[in-house]
């Protein structure tokens, strides 16, 4: 492993790591509102991202008394509490970044202008917390506050070279005012100007920027792949937008598909498997006919997914052939499994979420038979067999397969989804994550 060119790194958080835009401006409006204040323009809206809240009130409003500076800041956080700390999101990139400086041994620290309290939480709700060794912002009640004092208060005792990162002058003259590295992110709310003119011996446009300048090399991390498996109307389909939101906003690239489908060509493949007109479709076409739209689905897409390192969701996968193919149509469970051998190749799925309902029950959920397409005609028996055939491959595979009781209501089985999904995505980031290093060794974004 290459030497971590830091030992000690700090980071901003509003702008750096997570984007709290719609939650710290939603708050702002809720202060503005409640003091029967003019509302600022969008542009002016932004500038409130980054600097302490007094600073930012006491510059748009410069009639205000600092008692009403004060009542601005305490109704900002009667709403932020409630409403503003959760409407934000990670930037993408950041978990596999923050993973990858950890296991080099750097200590990681937030220095933040907000309270510790809630920089805490808000790392806590998106899984970050434990990559932290020390989150250091201001007490609920402190009003004015220097960044450079916050960045003082985190270093650590000891430390061989340190670096402060974020998006703001107020970051950058921190650093510099410390003797510590300041490099710029572009992502966040400062442009370049501002972070050179402040001081930045770096300035990075994008995540993958930051980790070059960082660590000397790209994060190269293997993607995680999750299957939605279940019966025709489990509910996995609702599910998929809900979790792919959450993915993105925990800072990961997400792609989401569905089987058979996804792209123009599997699209095709699958109005031939859908279409009421091709009645006579043999049980063995129709196995390779989803077989051929996965081979295509793998290479074309998933696989070039993962390899970026992006979480891919599909909506059904090769354990929808086993018991729809395999099962339904008794065609064999081992020889469904074989003629799907070449088209996954190597990509198995990390994370199978199996939604579990009773088959007379989907059967309901389905609708009346004149609506149905050629795969949905099947009758009970045959959905009996794909069910049981479903719950085996869930007893055969348990660390792979979960199941997850679709009975449920949509927000139980949501939460189910969600806890299935964050505990193997912890998992994930914790098998350690391999530099990429530059041509170099080096970062290029120093200016
Ligand atoms: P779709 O409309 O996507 O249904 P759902 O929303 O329930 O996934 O249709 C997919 C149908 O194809 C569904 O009836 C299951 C079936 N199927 C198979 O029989 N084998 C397979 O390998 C796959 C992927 C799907």
């Amino acid at each position: 492993m290459p030497s971590p060119r830091y030992d000690a790194i700090l980071f901003d958080l509003d702008g750096t790591l997570t984007d709290s835009y719609p939650g710290v401006t939603g708050s702002v409006i809720a202060a503005i509102e409640g003091m029967g204040l003019d509302q600022p323009d969008v542009k002016t809206l932004r500038t409130f991202i980054g600097p302490p809240l007094s600073e930012s009130f006491k510059r748009v409003y410069t009639h205000l008394t600092s008692e009403q500076v004060e009542h601005c800041i305490a109704l900002y956080r009667d709403d932020f509490t409630v409403n503003g700390i959760y409407n934000n999101r990670v930037y993408t990139g950041i978990p596999h970044l923050l993973r990858r400086l950890k296991s080099t041994g750097a200590a990681l620290i937030v220095a933040t202008s907000k309270p510790t309290v809630y920089a805490r939480r808000v790392l806590e709700y998106f899984g970050l917390l434990e990559m932290f060794d020390a989150v250091v912002g201001v007490e609920l009640d402190e009003r004015e506050h220097d960044k450079a004092d916050i960045v003082r208060a985190a270093l650590p005792a000891r430390y061989r070279r340190a670096a402060m990162v974020g998006d703001r002058h107020y970051d950058m003259r921190a650093a510099k005012a410390n003797h510590i590295d300041a490099i710029g992110v572009l992502y966040g709310y400062g442009d370049r100007p501002e972070l050179i003119g402040s001081g930045a011996d770096a300035v990075a446009e994008d995540v993958s920027a930051l980790s070059r300048a960082l660590c000397g090399g790209e994060v190269s991390s293997e993607g995680l792949f999750i299957t939605l498996e279940g019966l025709d109307g489990s509910g996995k389909t609702t599910q998929m937008p809900m979790l792919a939101e959450r993915l993105e906003r925990m800072g990961f690239e997400v792609v989401a598909t569905r089987e058979p489908g996804g792209l123009p060509l599997t699209e095709r493949i699958r109005d031939l498997l859908k279409d009421t007109e091709n009645s006579s479709m043999t049980a063995e076409a129709e196995a390779y006919l989803f077989a051929a739209s996965r081979a295509q689905h793998v290479r074309e897409l998933i696989a070039p997914a993962l390899a970026r390192g992006a979480v891919v969701i599909s909506d059904r996968f090769v354990d929808s052939s086993v018991a729809y193919q395999g099962g339904g149509r008794e065609l064999g469970v081992g020889r469904v499994q074989r003629i799907n051998e070449m088209a996954v190749g190597a990509c198995v799925p990390d994370l199978t979420l199996l939604f579990l309902m009773d088959p007379a029950e989907s059967l309901l959920r389905r609708g009346s038979a004149t609506r149905l397409d050629r795969l949905e005609r099947a009758g009970e028996a045959f959905f009996t067999r794909v069910y049981d055939a479903f719950v085996a491959i869930g007893r055969e595979e348990p660390d792979r397969v979960k199941f997850i009781d679709a009975s449920q209501s949509v927000e139980e089985v949501t939460r189910d989804a969600l806890r299935l999904t964050e505990a193997a995505l912890r998992a994930h980031l914790d098998s350690s994550p391999r530099p990429r290093e530059t041509e170099d060794g080096r970062g290029d974004d120093r200016p």
